[in-house]
């Protein structure tokens, strides 16, 4: 794959990085050190035009926002929440796939209730959610372990990714009500898709394309 333009890709470590690297591979983008293990935050790959910011999920948006990576891959639920200005998403990767949802304990019914406390880290979407559904929710932000909210009296309900359904069976809750499919994207900034289109072009096809065969 040739690329006239040097090419900066964020992406986070963990699940997104895991299912993304194999499509990279197949791309000739394969890092020079491990990402999981390496404390290095740019990591140069095998490809001579492309290098890695390896950053917190919910900063790869941001990082493309800014232009400070020309291009990132992070999770439906991250750029729901970031909102997506500054961004172009032009390819679902269909990889590290998972529902948000509502969940709670099994005989929780909001039904009647005027006002229902709603523990997540999803703000965004928790608010639109239940303001969609006209439920008056006070939403609790916290930063992970959702599902104790529940169990320990701090919320009603919670607002998480859920993939397997384990961690909710694990705590004694159950999956209430979808709020959206998600999976990995590739989003690329406004600027970069117009100063550097053509190897931006290049990289998104070949990504669909390593995605459609795999
Ligand atoms: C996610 C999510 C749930 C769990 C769901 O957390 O917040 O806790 O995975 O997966 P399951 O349905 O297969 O049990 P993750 O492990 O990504 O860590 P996080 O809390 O840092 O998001």
């Amino acid at each position: 794959m040739r690329l006239p333009t040097q090419l900066t890709l964020a992406l986070s470590k963990g699940r997104i990085l895991e299912q993304t690297l194999p499509l990279l591979a197949q791309l000739g983008i394969a890092p020079l050190e491990d990402p999981e293990t390496s404390r290095k935050l740019i990591l140069e790959t095998a490809h001579p035009s492309v290098r890695l910011l390896i950053i917190r999920a919910a900063d790869v948006p941001t990082y493309v926002e800014y232009g400070a990576a020309d291009l990132g891959v992070t999770g439906k639920d991250v750029l729901m929440e970031h909102g997506g200005q500054g961004l172009y998403e032009p390819l679902d990767l269909k990889v590290a796939r998972c529902r948000l949802m509502v969940a709670g304990r099994p005989e929780t019914s909001i039904a009647g209730r005027r006002r229902v406390r709603v523990a997540t880290k999803y703000v965004r979407a928790a608010e639109r959610h239940f303001a969609a559904r006209g439920q008056q929710a006070e939403i609790i932000k916290l930063y992970g372990s959702m599902e104790l909210a529940p169990l320990v009296g701090l919320a009603d309900l919670i607002v998480d990714l859920v993939e397997s359904g384990n961690t909710l069976r694990a705590n004694g809750l159950v999956p209430l009500e979808l709020i959206a499919e998600i999976s990995a994207r590739l989003i690329v900034n406004k600027a970069a898709w117009k100063m550097k289109h053509e190897s931006v072009l290049t990289l998104v096809d070949a990504l669909r394309a390593a995605g459609a065969a795999s």
